[in-house]
Formats: structure tokens, C-alpha cells, sequence
């Protein structure tokens, strides 16, 4: 009999982790690598966010809490939900878990019977899948083509949709793509979904600040109040506060739902971090300004690795309304040779080639979903990108 449960067959390591923590490897063997495969901000914690936390500390602010979330930090939630999103949260609709990925993790586990299907656009952000499966559920992918600007349709929305469909997974910026829906597409989807009674909305909302262009953010809930009683709106301040280690991600939604997440957390890992939870509130209650310096760079970053990979023989690349993601396609460089004389047949021979010539790390579109694509993070220093994107444009000079 096997000892490690069976369950843990049907997933796989989170593959951006894997390449996050093969970076790390080579980078202490010595070599000069060039990471663009983090999904977090480069930039600090803001100080005044630093400080909440340390004057918590001080406090005493150090023992078990409230099971999902402090009063406090579900007012500053609820606050937000309001001032951000015109949306009425009370407490008692609202959970915070340890990061996003906890509060999606406790919103599958806890509604996913077996055989239920929950439909993800692909791109997808790679947790999805495995979350799904891990509760027993079956994941439909439906492919948002290059042709849609990487997004959902309401037409193959409708067509992927069964009896057994229980949630579909909405991600606007998306992450691997950095497509965001403007309101009038995700109208579009709404109403396919007005005409499902049976089917939940999960809208993965983590980068709703990270937008350019005067891009307009909308989400599920505001856009068609008639899902309301069945979406769950999910957020955190891992992204745009530059706060990936503090481990705080939230949701708003029906009570029934965030009572069932509570009962699962409580039997897992309890409330999250206490002095985390007081930072988080001083992130969603303090001046918000320094978002708009970091998305000045985000959107320079942007700027300039999306020209230097559409100067790329066999790369195009489009420019995406938010995250900091880019998704170029690599199709121009299948079966083409690298200088190791491998000849590249996948987006994942063009990765792991990309990075033993030239010590640059991105990561592969099929572990997204979606194929031959590779994602490149810009959260990094301009002179970092720059050499990125000049290597890449060596290497793919030199296929053969
Ligand atoms: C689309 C998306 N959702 C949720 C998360 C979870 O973020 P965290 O658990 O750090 O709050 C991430 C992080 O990479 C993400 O990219």
C-alpha cells in the first residue's frame, strides 16, 4: 500500500515555484541568471505598512485571533469593497486566509463535490487546476484565443457550461496574460451566466490595482448585481501593496459560502497571521498614492519588453491592460535548432533552452494551458529587463 495518499497523484508541483526555486539553484552555483518567472512585485513593503506591523508587535498583537480576520481588518475590507468596487460586503461576507491561494483553496474545498466541473479559461493562473482536482472536481478549460486578446468569450463561455458545471473562474488581469476585461466583455459573460441559476462566479481579483492606460477595473459583482448572491470576489494585498510574504488574501462573499471556508480554516491553519492582518489593515486604510508610482514603471517595463520581444525574430508579443505579465507567443521558433543543437519543439525546449544559452528564466506557456507561449515577469529593474530582453533577442538570432 502507498503511503503517500492517492489524492496527491492527480496534482503537480506548482511549476512557477519550481522554476522560481531552480533560479535560486543556479543563481548559488555561481551563474549569471535573469530571473522573469517571479509573480511578485520587486518593490519593497511600504513603510508606513512596515511600521503598523511593528507597532502591532509592540502592542501584543501576537496571540491567536478571530478565526478569519480581525474586526478591524474586515471593516478595511469591507471599506475597500466599497470605495473600490461599489460593492456591500458585511463582516460576516467577508474571510481572510493566509494569501489569496488559501481563500480560493478553502472556497473549492469547501463546495467541490466529486464530479463537479468548474470552468477555467486558459491561460490560467496554475493553482486553479490543481485546486480543483485536489477537491475531486473536474477542471474545463476553454481557450481564450490570441485572436480574443487572450479572453473568455460569452459564446465558448456558453458552450462549455453543463449541468454539472459548479464554478467558473474569472481572472481579470490575468495572470499568465495580463488581459483585463473591460466592463462591456465582462458583461458579456454575466449575462451567459444570468441564464445559469446553478453556477457560482470565483473572480480573482489579486491584480485589480495593477492597470495602465486609464484602463477602467470592473468586476463580476459590480458589473451584473443579479450574480451577486453567487460570486465570490477574491482579493489580497500580496500584489499591489508589495506584500507576497505577508501572506493576507481575502474574499467577499454569501455568508453561506464564508461560514463553509471558516469551518475548513479552522481545522486547518486557524486565523492568519496576526501581525500580517494589522498591516494589511493599515495597507487597505493608508495612502494609496505609491500604487500609482509603481504602475508608472509597471507600465514602462511593459512598454519596453514588449517592443524588444516584437524585435525578436519568431516572437510576438501583445500588450496587455494590467498585471506585470507579458505572454509572447514562440511559435516562430518551433523546430527551429538552438545553439545546443537541440531543435525546439515545444514552448518548454524553447524555455529550458532559452535558459542554459542564455541564464534567462521565464516560464513555459503549457504550464498555463496554453501553448506555444512563454510568460515573462517585468517586475524588475529596467537594466534587468533590458539585458533580458537583449539575450533573448541573441538567442533567437542564433536558432538555426
Ligand atoms: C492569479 C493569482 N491569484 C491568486 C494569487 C495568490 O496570491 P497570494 O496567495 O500571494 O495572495 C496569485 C499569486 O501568484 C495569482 O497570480
Amino acid at each position: 500500500m502507498a503511503f503517500i495518499a492517492d489524492s496527491l497523484d492527480r496534482i503537480k508541483p506548482s511549476p512557477t515555484i519550481s522554476i522560481s526555486n531552480k533560479v535560486f539553484e543556479l543563481k548559488a552555483e555561481g551563474r549569471d541568471i535573469i530571473g522573469l518567472s517571479a509573480g511578485e512585485p520587486d518593490f519593497d513593503t511600504p513603510d508606513n505598512i512596515k511600521e503598523a506591523a511593528i507597532a502591532a508587535i509592540r502592542r501584543g498583537e501576537t496571540k491567536y485571533t478571530a478565526l478569519d480576520g480581525i474586526p478591524e481588518l474586515k471593516r478595511a475590507i469591507a471599506a475597500k469593497f466599497k470605495r473600490d468596487n461599489g460593492l456591500d460586503y458585511e463582516p460576516a461576507q467577508i474571510s481572510v486566509g493566509t494569501g489569496g491561494k488559501q481563500v480560493l483553496f478553502n472556497a473549492l474545498m469547501a463546495t467541490i463535490n466529486p464530479g463537479d466541473e468548474v470552468i477555467i479559461p486558459a491561460p490560467y493562473w496554475v493553482s486553479y487546476p490543481d485546486i480543483v482536482l485536489l477537491a475531486g472536481g473536474t477542471p474545463v478549460f476553454v481557450e481564450a484565443r490570441p485572436e480574443d486578446g487572450l479572453k473568455l468569450t460569452p459564446g465558448a463561455l456558453s458552450a462549455a457550461i453543463t449541468e454539472k458545471t459548479k464554478w467558473v473562474i474569472f481572472n481579470s488581469p490575468s495572470n499568465p496574460s495580463g488581459a483585463a476585461y473591460t466592463e462591456d466583455e465582462i458583461r458579456g459573460l454575466t449575462d451567459v451566466l444570468r441564464g445559469h441559476p446553478n453556477v457560482w462566479v470565483l473572480s480573482d481579483d489579486i491584480y485589480e490595482h495593477l492597470v495602465y492606460d486609464d484602463f477602467r477595473f470592473t468586476t463580476p459583482a459590480q458589473v451584473a448585481p443579479a450574480l451577486f448572491d453567487r460570486t465570490l470576489t477574491l482579493n489580497g494585498v500580496s500584489k499591489a501593496y508589495c506584500m507576497t510574504g505577508w501572506r493576507i488574501g481575502y474574499a467577499g462573499g454569501p455568508e453561506v459560502l464564508i461560514k463553509a471556508m471558516a469551518k475548513l480554516q479552522s481545522q486547518s491553519t486557524s486565523n492568519p497571521s496576526s501581525i500580517s492582518q494589522w498591516a494589511a489593515v493599515e495597507a487597505l486604510d493608508g495612502p494609496q498614492d505609491f500604487i500609482a508610482a509603481n504602475n508608472k514603471a509597471f507600465k514602462e517595463r511593459r512598454d519596453l519588453v514588449v517592443g524588444m520581444l516584437n524585435q525578436t525574430p519568431g516572437l510576438t508579443c501583445a500588450s496587455p491592460e494590467g498585471a506585470f505579465y507579458v505572454y509572447p507567443s514562440c511559435a516562430g521558433t518551433i523546430s527551429r535548432r538552438a545553439p545546443s543543437g537541440k531543435v525546439i519543439r515545444s514552448d518548454e525546449d524553447f524555455v529550458v533552452e532559452l535558459l542554459s544559452a542564455e541564464g534567462v528564466a521565464a516560464v513555459h506557456g503549457a504550464a498555463f494551458g496554453m501553448s506555444p507561449f512563454f510568460r515573462v515577469s517585468y517586475a524588475t529593474s529596467t537594466e534587468l529587463l533590458t539585458e533580458a530582453c537583449r539575450r533573448i533577442q541573441r538567442f533567437c538570432n542564433a536558432l538555426d
